[in-house]
């Protein structure tokens, strides 16, 4: 079979990795491949098993032999880099591990240019803007504070995925996610954590006094966003921030999640993170918008959503 777009995805998955994956699979014109270590993704997140046009595998992307095997036996057109250790508690208890995801991005660097891929996207994090210099987060004018490994980490990956760019032409995608979430994302995170909670009688809870500021972005506008980046030929050789721009505070959230889920859960509060709790954090969203040319689907039908898909 003749496919138009053979694609891997590292971190395939995973809560955006794994959405992905399965919107690319629906289009018979792509062939996928998915490789993730599943250390905190799952195969239930792994396209429709009734599509023959994907397949996945188990690997770790920062083991270059391993990598290598699959990379040089399909010459993939478009490669997704998404495969990170993630989590604020995570990648704060393991610094060292986190550091390591830097061979990762250099092991796919290489590989894309020695066998041919037409372009490369990565997944860096809001995090790399650090405590908020300027709201909204701009890709050109707010400066990169990056402080904590996590952060560090996709700061250099941006500039390891640019530099291969200048020095071999290998063309590049940097995506800075903002918060995203939805019903495959994991209950370390805030909004499917406090779901769960809510859902099952417990309180809600809440760091510090709650007035730190996010905001939440649903995972079906961040895949049409990337999609349409690699269907229309768009933000090549471009960073460009994905998230949403409606800020809402953590205590809000937490109120608004109670509300929905019927009315009854409590909030209690907890300590102050002692680090990486950001104040705030919005991004602009302008390249995003003028992609995706709809409104964004707004947080009380997200949380609904998520309600639904956890009440099963
Ligand atoms: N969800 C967000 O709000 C958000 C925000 C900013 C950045 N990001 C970035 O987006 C990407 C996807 O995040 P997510 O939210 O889907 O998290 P996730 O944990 O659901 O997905 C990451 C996936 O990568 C896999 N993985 C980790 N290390 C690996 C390795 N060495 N080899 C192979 N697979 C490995 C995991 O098993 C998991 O399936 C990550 O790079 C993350 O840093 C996410």
């Amino acid at each position: 079979m003749q496919y138009q777009r053979k694609i891997l995805i590292t971190g395939g998955a995973g809560n955006i990795g794994g959405a992905l994956a399965g919107c690319l699979a629906k289009d018979p014109a792509n062939y996928v491949v998915v490789v993730d270590d599943l250390s905190t993704g799952s195969a239930t997140k792994l396209p429709d098993p009734k599509l023959p046009n994907w397949r996945f595998i188990k690997l770790d992307v920062n083991e270059q032999p391993a990598i290598a095997s699959v990379m040089t036996s399909t010459a993939f057109d478009y490669v997704f880099h998404y495969a990170a250790v993630v989590g604020v508690q995570r990648t704060l208890n393991h610094p060292l591990l986190v550091l390591r995801d830097i061979e990762g991005i250099k092991n796919i660097l290489e590989l894309s240019k020695n066998t041919g891929v037409r372009r490369v996207f990565y997944s860096s994090s809001s995090e790399v803007y650090g405590e908020p210099f300027e709201i909204p987060q701009n890709e050109h004018t707010t400066p990169l504070n990056s402080r904590l490994p996590y952060a560090i980490v996709k700061n250099l990956g941006e500039s390891f995925f640019k530099s291969y760019e200048q020095e071999f032409g290998l063309a590049y995608t940097i995506f800075r996610f903002f918060n995203t979430y939805g019903p495959r994302q994991s209950e370390d995170f805030v909004l499917p954590k406090m779901v769960a909670a809510a859902l099952t009688g417990k309180p809600l809870t809440v760091y510090g006094d709650g007035s730190q500021t996010r905001t939440f972005c649903y995972v079906d506008d961040n895949i049409e966003t990337t999609r349409r980046a690699l269907y229309d030929d768009l933000l090549i050789n471009e960073t460009a921030n994905v998230g949403s721009d409606h800020e809402v505070t953590i205590l809000e959230l937490a109120k608004m999640v109670a509300h929905q889920a019927g009315g009854t859960a409590l909030i209690t509060h907890l300590p102050p993170l002692p680090e990486g709790d950001m104040t705030r954090r919005c991004p602009d969203i302008s390249k995003m918008k003028a992609i995706l040319g709809r409104e964004l689907v707004p947080l009380r039908l997200g949380i609904e959503r998520l309600i639904k898909s956890k009440r099963g």
